[in-house]
């Protein structure tokens, strides 16, 4: 059987180690691709030269075109502007939005039967972007944001209870931006509700601290955002792709409504498989998540239609 496929375009921060990440795991053979030149050849060799140390066979390849990338099975999209202090996710809308559809038109046509998974942000508008350039169907193009953001979550709730981070179940719901949707209800910890073991007001923090956990790390990096946590969540859904796993886990996928939302890209529980996004999952909410579920899709809505398209 030959090797899956895996091409990362963009080879900064989250491309690079999302580059590691996929390899240490043996994922399939990998593609990084980004327009400085030598860059991405640099880090693929420097890559390929660690497969001894650690005993990973897969090959790793830098390039500046699309040739090297034709027939991935999964297509993980990276590039773009990143955050610096003081600037908002939908600041980069104008400069990644001329980014993410030219490399979604070359990785589209290379690879006419890839899944799509992007990275780039404004997460929820560039998927959104990427499904209308791809013209792929929806189950073939999503947006890393739920698995990263669940994970914040996580790890606030483990560290308020000094528990393993292992134990810690949570989901969080919505756009990826200030107004995303943690919901406390569904949050346990051993299979303990939350609420049974933190007061209120503790859980109000942490889930204010969730909301503006890719600020706090960006103000204390000052050169850029946060790539170790948001890298291995893209890889994730990639391993869940490429070996079926069927995993139920946040992503930001296109709604047709449900939710009660429509031609929104939005983050929801699904099942990721060997086709992509292959169910969407549908949780009963009470009226005041529902209201966040409402206020977090307008803030999406509201980027989507600065997109002009
Ligand atoms: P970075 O600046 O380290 O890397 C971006 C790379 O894209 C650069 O190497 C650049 O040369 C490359 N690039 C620019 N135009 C390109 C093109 N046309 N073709 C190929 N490559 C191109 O930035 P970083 O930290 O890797 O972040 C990348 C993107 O991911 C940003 O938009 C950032 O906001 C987003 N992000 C999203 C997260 C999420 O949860 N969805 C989490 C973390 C980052
Ligand atoms: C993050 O959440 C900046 O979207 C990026 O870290």
């Amino acid at each position: 059987m030959s090797r899956k496929k895996l091409t990362i375009v963009g080879a900064g921060n989250v491309g690079a180690t999302a580059a590691h990440w996929a390899a240490e795991r043996e994922l399939g053979d990998i593609v990084l691709v980004d327009v400085v030149e030598g860059m991405p050849q640099g880090k693929a060799l420097d890559l390929m030269e660690a497969r001894p140390i650690e005993g990973f066979d897969v090959e790793i390849v830098g390039t500046n075109g699309y040739g090297e990338t034709k027939d991935s099975d999964v297509v993980i999209i990276t590039s773009g502007l990143a955050r610096k202090p003081g600037m908002s996710r939908e600041d980069l809308l104008q400069k990644n939005k001329e980014i993410v559809e030219s490399v979604t038109k070359e990785a589209a046509k290379n690879s006419p039967s890839s899944i799509i998974i992007v990275v780039s942000n404004p997460l929820d508008t560039m998927a959104y972007l990427a499904k209308k350039v791809s013209n792929f169907p929806r189950n073939r193009v999503m947006g890393m944001a739920g698995i990263l953001d669940t994970a914040r979550f996580r790890t606030f709730i483990a560290m308020e209870l000094n528990v393993s981070v292992e134990d810690v179940q949570a989901l969080v719901l919505g756009g990826h931006g200030d107004d995303m949707v943690p919901l406390t209800r569904y949050a346990t910890v051993g299979g303990i509700p939350l609420a049974k073991l933190l007061p209120q007001d503790k859980i109000d923090k942490i889930v204010e601290r969730t909301r503006k956990a890719g600020g706090e790390i960006v103000a204390l990096l000052k050169t850029g955002s946060a790539y170790y946590s948001p890298s291995l969540a893209a890889v994730q859904m990639a391993e869940a792709i490429l070996k079926d796993k069927k995993k139920v886990v946040p992503v930001a996928a296109y709604l047709e409504g449900e939710y009660g939302l429509n031609d929104i890209y939005f983050g929801v529980p699904v099942i990721l498989g060997a086709n992509g996004v292959e169910k969407i999952i549908e949780v009963d909410l009470i009226p005041e998540e529902k209201e966040a579920v409402r206020k977090s899709a307008g803030a999406v809505k509201k980027s989507i239609e600065e997109l002009k398209l």
